[in-house]
């Protein structure tokens, strides 16, 4: 099978290609693993474009891994704030502090004592380990298996086929460059070889590719039927005691764990907007509250699920007493920008600046 590729010259054209159209990005103006490692956490998930200014405001902030050891949760969560995918960030501090006093400071260089690390898994063990020390471990994600079942037409991603991409790429690895390899691939699979349209025309793997002489190199690998996602309808208050509104910070092990919000909850079947943010904020931190005027509703997309969030001023009945099992602040809202959190909640602070403050 693999007698039909010509291994040494296209590892040869890979390399060129990319010493020549490789594309500018900061992480690749350094070898140190501390960044390269941050650069991949970031990157997973999430597009170039938006990851280029978090990478630099973090690395300003936090110039080498014991500046994150030594940094608290928190602070690195509202650097992190926006991004998404918070354990990411949870997860890199805590590997951050084991790297500092189990391997004095220095990022493991060994596979199976990184992968170990929270947050390591195989991709960002072999994209740091190639790119850093350029040892032969494909970085196989979505974009690079696209772009391998392209070559080797491959309809489907069983796990047959995966090991067979895998080990068709580490047959390149021999001829060339491992991390110049995987971000060449990184690069064809972004800018070349995308999902919804391959241009083969600008591709250094087009002349072996085998979807390529295809009419259809995009229906390889199949395209997968992306599931509708659930909505849910939540409702939350801001509960006034005077110039300070509560916040409850969300349980580490939830989605967006770490992060603070406002009271409140998703809405059950046949509740009024009120019922429901009052029978919430009663659960959730003892309170009971008077519901005052509607602030503005937003909508807001996650991974696997939408939130449609109504947000109402509300006055508590009787004490501010709260009884809750989460860490919990009243603020003012200038404190605002030192707290991490949610983009949806971001959006409503941008409504109360517009129409101002106060109930
Ligand atoms: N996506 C994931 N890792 C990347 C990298 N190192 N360069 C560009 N895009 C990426």
């Amino acid at each position: 099978m693999n007698n039909m590729y010509n291994t040494n010259k296209i590892t040869e054209q890979l390399i060129t290609w990319y010493s020549k159209h490789k594309r500018d990005l900061p992480w690749r103006h350094s070898k140190d693993p501390y960044k390269i490692w941050l650069s991949e956490i970031m990157l997973q998930q999430t597009q170039v474009d938006t990851v280029i200014p978090y990478y630099k405001k973090w690395l300003n902030k936090y110039p080498t891994l014991k500046d994150v050891a030594h940094a608290a949760e928190g602070d690195l969560l509202k650097i992190w704030e926006g991004l998404g995918y918070y354990n990411r960030c949870r997860n890199f501090k805590k590997a951050c502090d084991i790297v500092l006093s189990d391997y004095k400071g220095k990022v493991p260089t060994d596979f199976h004592a990184f992968i170990k690390m929270p947050g390591v898994g195989e991709y960002i063990a072999a994209a740091v380990l190639s790119i850093v020390h350029d040892k032969s471990y494909p970085a196989l994600d979505g974009n690079i298996m696209r772009v391998l079942s392209r070559f080797m037409k491959k309809k489907t991603l069983s796990r047959y086929n995966k090991k067979v991409i895998y080990n068709h790429i580490c047959k390149w690895m021999k001829f060339g460059s491992p991390g110049d390899i995987n971000q060449a691939l990184m690069d064809i699979g972004s800018q070349i070889c995308k999902p919804n349209q391959a241009h083969c025309y600008k591709c250094p793997l087009e002349n072996s590719c085998r979807a390529t002489k295809t009419n259809l190199p995009e229906s390889y690998p199949t395209p997968k039927q992306n599931k509708p996602i659930p909505n849910y309808d939540v409702v939350t208050g801001i509960i006034w005691d005077h110039d300070q509104f509560l916040i409850l910070q969300r349980n580490e092990m939830n989605h967006l764990g770490g992060l603070w919000e406002f009271p409140g909850g998703k809405m059950k079947n046949g509740e009024s907007q009120s019922e429901a943010l009052i029978r919430e904020i009663k659960e959730e931190c003892g309170l009971e509250v008077n519901v005052k005027s509607k602030i503005g509703s937003i909508k807001h997309v996650y991974s696997h699920f939408s939130i449609h969030m109504t947000t109402f001023h509300c006055v508590s009945k009787n004490n501010t007493i709260i009884k809750t099992t989460q860490p919990y602040r009243w603020i003012k809202p200038v404190q605002i920008k030192d707290l991490p959190f949610p983009k949806a909640n971001h959006k409503l602070f941008s409504i109360l600046n517009k129409q101002g403050w106060h109930v």
